[in-house]
């Protein structure tokens, strides 16, 4: 059996569809979840989707993804302005990480214009919303081992 592609979503994430839509979308992340499985079924791929508020649990799920993932989708949420764990975790594994974000940070506050995992992630996909996950999932797929 391929090893799937593990999605990975960061804090707040949750609460897509009803948080700040004009930024976020109206989509919620089970509509998400949909997008990443269908664009990973037409590569011949499946999906391990899923959701935290909590860092260490990204961290685990990182470290789980070096044997059972063959690539990873990363959105970390606020954590990837934040969390040097979470680099940590991305430069202790050798599966690629596709960093994924729905807006696109740069164009926001300066805040959110430096991301830790952008330093260890293969690439970025941001800006086109719901559709950065079927972006960062094909990119994923392509980069897969
Ligand atoms: C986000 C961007 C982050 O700056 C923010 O903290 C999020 C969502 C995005 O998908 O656009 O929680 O990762």
């Amino acid at each position: 059996m391929a090893k799937p592609i593990y999605v990975l979503n960061g804090p707040n994430l949750n609460l897509l569809g009803t948080r700040e839509p004009d930024i976020y979308g109206r989509e919620t992340l089970e509509e998400v979840r949909r997008r990443c499985e269908s664009r990973a079924k037409a590569l011949g791929r499946t999906v391990e989707f899923r959701q935290t508020n909590h860092e260490g649990v990204l961290v685990d799920w990182l470290q789980e993804a070096r044997e059972s993932a063959c690539a990873v989708v990363l959105n970390p949420g606020a954590y990837g302005h934040t969390s040097v764990a979470i680099l940590d975790a991305i430069k202790s594994i050798s599966v690629p990480v596709v960093e994924c974000h729905l807006s696109n940070p740069a164009q926001r506050e300066s805040f959110r214009h430096h991301s830790y995992v952008s330093l260890a992630a293969a690439g970025v996909v941001c800006g086109f919303g719901a559709a950065s996950y079927e972006l960062a999932v094909e990119a994923a797929a392509g980069l897969a081992r």
